[in-house]
């Protein structure tokens, strides 16, 4: 028998527990800033300055020596090195904690704050410190475009594409640590439901629960290596 095909969907939610905030708990970012002051294209346009301290202030958080990545980041990865078949994972996640675990075949649909790109040549480059209206663009050296390789309420996701085409082929769904609040991800679900198995690991309900055909809820550091082993066990 071949193995299964596997689309794997993250959210903040995998994050939390190496000490990054998600967006819409109680203690999210959205809780303490508004979206439309710091993550839409008109928001950039109108207060550049304060669009790039914010996403600075989180791009800081990931120079930080305690960041690391988890037991759930850690267990995708040994997935992704160890997995027989076709295997995808996507994350809504702008951080690079499963580029730091090891996951390779890897889509980052919301980009990447560890990399900026350039609004006048359109050149994505590394950007691990901060940005500012003065930084100069590396490849065209003009100042004033460089913007946070992220993408904003109002933007299409990236690779949408490939990903429309993975999850048209996969037999297993996995959607972890999201809130189901955010389309297109929150929709993956629908996509898939009639050809594959869906499986939803998150702490607690999403908004689409009730799509999934198995939900089971806890910290991601539990229930995704444990996911995760019994996967291998059966086909690697
Ligand atoms: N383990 C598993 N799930 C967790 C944990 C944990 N330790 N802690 C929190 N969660 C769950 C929450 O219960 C919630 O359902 O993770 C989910 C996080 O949801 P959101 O904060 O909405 O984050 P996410 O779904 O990634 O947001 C989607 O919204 O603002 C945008 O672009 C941003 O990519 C983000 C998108």
């Amino acid at each position: 028998m071949t193995p299964p095909r596997i689309v794997i969907l993250t959210g903040a939610g995998i994050s939390r527990e190496s000490g990054l905030h998600t967006f819409r708990d109680p203690d999210g970012i959205w809780a303490r800033h508004r979206i439309e002051d710091v993550a839409t294209p008109e928001a950039f346009a109108r207060n550049p300055a304060l669009v790039q301290g914010f996403y600075n202030a989180r791009r800081a958080q990931l120079r930080d020596p305690s960041l690391h990545p988890n037991a759930a980041h850690e267990a995708l990865a040994e997935l992704d090195a160890r997995w027989p078949g076709d295997l995808l994972l996507i994350t809504q996640n702008v951080d690079n904690l499963h580029d730091r675990a090891g996951s390779r075949r890897l889509i980052h649909m919301h980009g990447e704050m560890a990399k900026a790109r350039c609004l006048r040549c359109g050149v994505v480059s590394a950007a691990e410190g901060d940005l500012s209206p003065e930084t100069p663009c590396p490849a065209c050296g003009t100042t004033g475009g460089m913007r946070p390789h992220v993408v904003w309420f109002g933007e299409m996701p990236l690779e949408m594409e490939r990903i429309g085409e993975a999850l048209e082929a996969c037999d297993l769904f996995v959607s972890i640590g999201t809130s189901g609040a955010v389309y297109p991800a929150a929709g993956f679900v629908q996509e898939v439901r009639h050809h594959a198995d869906t499986l939803e690991l998150n702490l607690e309900p999403s908004e689409g629960s009730h799509l999934f055909d198995e939900t089971r809820h806890g910290p991601a550091t539990q229930l995704v290596p444990a996911f995760v082993k019994d996967l291998l066990a059966k086909w690697a």
